[in-house]
């Protein structure tokens, strides 16, 4: 049924959107972000709540439709017009200087500057906005006709889903631009995918064009995808624009993230000089580039010179170098993960490669090599894609010895000589052994890591030494090493300062947050985000290790396998004695440390529904000034949700549970 709606809700609504599109124009575009994520994310929940309450008001530019509707099911095909080029080639000073010179020529008199582009490497994308609103976007496909993937591209933050200067003659306007993966974004997806036991990828670019061609937007919405507009066509603005570093700014005020470095120059000499320069500093950019982009600058110019083929005759690219090598595969080794993933590395023959030397690369799981037909004594080629981290990218067969076999998995694991698996529907083996020194380890080193308990000055050889010794099974003796300082002061390398420090800072981790403390047990499939949504929601380990599959995946973002590992680990008796154990040394197990004193002291509340006279904010704070904590979730361990005017799912899941309904009156009540 749909609640009638007053004004008043459809007032907050629009301001909300307002704000929130605000907010992902300071984060996306200008990267100066003005409001927290927590405050962010409370907007966004409070704007879906609404929509969710009253389906009339949803729309395809709200906020909210980032996170992706529904899966499509083929993507329908859309015509370019003007067709999408792509751009002629150089590697050379020589090739760069001929194209100043044919430029010159066919442009007889007039002399033409030059505006220099990085050449993102990412994948070619067009978007329609029609009266302000994004309204298509496609990929270039074969520079006629491409894909529809509007509902992909909705989900990317930095695409505006409305213009914002708004131009009263600028009806239709077209924009392209590229799609791209920042390089740490890109290793740390691909980390996690490979810890799910999912394929990686074999770079950003492939990441990126691999996710445009979902069907499912809601894990578009889920990968770290970003854009930049390079190309704007407003047929009505013709005539104020006149070149297209003027169209470059217009695209900046119209709300489009655009390249900080673009630059105007005056000569060929100037774009080679750009060009020189980026392929020098080509590392130090988040984002991975193939070259430089010279166009000529002038409008008219360009239509003057027109284009031939595919390629307009008034650009080029100027690529750099390619950063692959060739190199011996001598061996492959197995590594061991905290989890117990066993994955294979590459043992290679140095060999120079951008900047550094290459011994070792990552070969991510048995499919990979599979697929590659990766043999030890190979040629291979090695490639600096995304990160530092190299990879094998191909063999080079010509060049493989006759007696080469295929390789074989080892079917030990090569730390503990445990029989290592490899479940149905999983990429990756497992070394069976809880115990196994590497996990043990393993477990250690995640749990002290900077993005977990921030224990300083723990690095992988202390653990090493600790465990080594036996004074540390698992992370939660570490909270009683203190009883070994002399131990510790007599190793080497040691003394009584070092101990001294780690110790404290030991200590001092015991302060770190829920969700932190969450994501540093090592729960598989539990990273830092998934850690922070279990903890809003279930606020404390008791509520969180009781939680049932259902409760756990009625979470919206936990799905089956999340919450099927969280019981697992939950369910191991050992598991439980050393979260035990944490929190008898005082680790934080709950959310926000909670007021002791006051009469909602020690009581779980969900709010639902919009409340006669205060806002969510204000409740929330009532709530926790009196020693209360509000969940976002109802489970179990909630003892009261706070129900105001048109409450929605919140209140049927409650009245299922059994679990005690208020009203604002009732709250206030009992403060009083
Ligand atoms: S201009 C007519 N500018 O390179 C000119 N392209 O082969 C059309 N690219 O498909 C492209 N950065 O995917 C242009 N600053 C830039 C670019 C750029 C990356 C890509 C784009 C295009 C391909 C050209």
């Amino acid at each position: 049924m749909i609640a009638t709606m007053p004004q008043q809700i459809r007032n907050r609504v629009e301001k909300l959107r307002r704000e929130l599109h605000e907010h992902d124009y300071r984060y996306y575009v200008l990267a100066k972000p003005t409001i927290s994520d927590e405050q962010y994310d409370r907007m966004m929940r409070e704007l879906s709540d609404l929509e969710e309450q009253y389906p009339q008001l949803q729309s395809p530019d709200s906020p909210t439709q980032r996170v992706g509707g529904e899966p499509t099911k083929e993507f329908a095909t859309v015509t370019h017009s003007p067709s999408m080029l792509s751009l002629a080639n150089s590697y050379s000073e020589e090739e760069i200087r001929d194209f100043d010179r044919r430029v010159h020529e066919l442009l007889k008199r007039q002399t033409p500057t030059y505006v220099a582009e990085l050449k993102v490497d990412g994948v070619a994308i067009a978007l329609k906005y029609r009266y302000g609103m994004f309204v298509q976007g496609a990929t270039r496909g074969d520079g006629n006709q491409g894909d529809d993937i509007t509902h992909n591209l909705r989900t990317i933050r930095s695409i505006p889903l409305h213009l914002r200067s708004k131009v009263p003659s600028l009806m239709t306007i077209e924009v392209r631009g590229e799609v791209f993966m920042d390089k740490d974004e890109f290793e740390k997806m691909n980390m996690q995918r490979a810890a799910n036991s999912q394929k990686v990828f074999i770079n950003p670019r492939n990441a990126t064009a691999g996710t445009l061609k979902l069907q499912d937007p809601k894990i578009v919405a889920s990968r770290p995808i970003k854009m930049i507009a390079y190309s704007l066509f407003a047929p009505k603005y013709r005539g104020k624009l006149e070149s297209h570093f003027e169209n470059i700014q217009t695209l900046k005020s119209l709300g489009f993230p655009i390249n900080e470095y673009t630059r105007r120059c005056k000569n060929i000499d100037e774009v080679i000089e750009f060009w020189r320069l980026w392929e020098g500093m080509r590392n130090s950019l988040p984002y991975d580039i193939d070259g430089v982009v010279a166009k000529v600058d002038s409008l008219k110019q360009q239509q003057d010179l027109g284009s031939i083929a595919k390629s307009p005759r008034w650009a080029m690219a100027f690529k750099f170098s390619a950063r692959k090598a060739e190199t011996r595969l001598k061996n492959i080794r197995l590594q061991v993960g905290r989890v117990g993933t066993v994955t294979p590395v590459a043992d290679l023959e140095p060999v120079f490669l951008a900047g550094t030397t290459v011994s070792r690369a990552t070969l991510h799981n048995p499919d990979y090599i599979r697929e590659l037909d990766l043999r030890i004594g190979d040629t291979v080629v090695v490639e600096k894609g995304g990160d530092v981290i190299p990879k094998v990218s191909a063999v080079v067969t010509s060049k493989r010895q006759k007696e080469s076999k295929p390789y074989v998995m080892q079917n030990r694991c090569p730390q503990c000589g445990s029989p290592i698996y490899r479940p149905q529907n999983e990429v990756n083996y497992f070394c069976v052994n809880s115990e196994c020194p590497a996990q043990v380890k393993g477990r250690i080193e995640h749990f002290a890591h900077r993005g977990a308990m921030d224990i300083e000055g723990f690095g992988d050889s202390v653990v090493e030494q600790i465990v080594s010794l036996g004074l540390v099974k698992n992370y939660s003796d570490l909270y009683s090493l203190h009883k070994h300082r002399k131990i510790l002061v007599a190793l080497e390398h040691w003394g009584e300062k070092s101990t001294q420090n780690l110790i404290e800072a030991i200590g001092r981790s015991k302060k770190q947050p829920f969700p932190r403390v969450l994501f540093a047990l090592g729960i598989r499939h539990v990273g830092a985000g998934v850690a922070q949504v279990l903890a809003e929601h279930f606020t404390s380990i008791e509520a969180l290790q009781e939680a049932t599959e259902e409760e756990l995946r009625s979470v919206s973002e936990i799905g089956p396998k999340i919450a099927e590992s969280i019981i697992h680990f939950f369910h191991d008796k050992h598991n439980r004695n050393i979260v035990k154990k944490l929190q008898e040394s005082g680790v934080t197990l709950a959310a926000s440390a909670v007021k002791t004193k006051g009469n909602l002291s020690g009581k779980t509340f969900v709010l639902t529904g919009t409340l006669p006279t205060y806002s969510r904010e204000e409740a929330k704070r009532i709530i926790e000034e009196n020693g209360g904590r509000v969940a976002s979730g109802v489970n179990k361990i909630v003892d009261y949700v706070l129900v105001g005017e048109d409450a929605g799912a919140k209140l049927v899941r409650a009245r299922k549970l059994g679990i005690r309904t208020i009203s604002e009156n009732e709250l206030t009540n009992m403060i009083r």
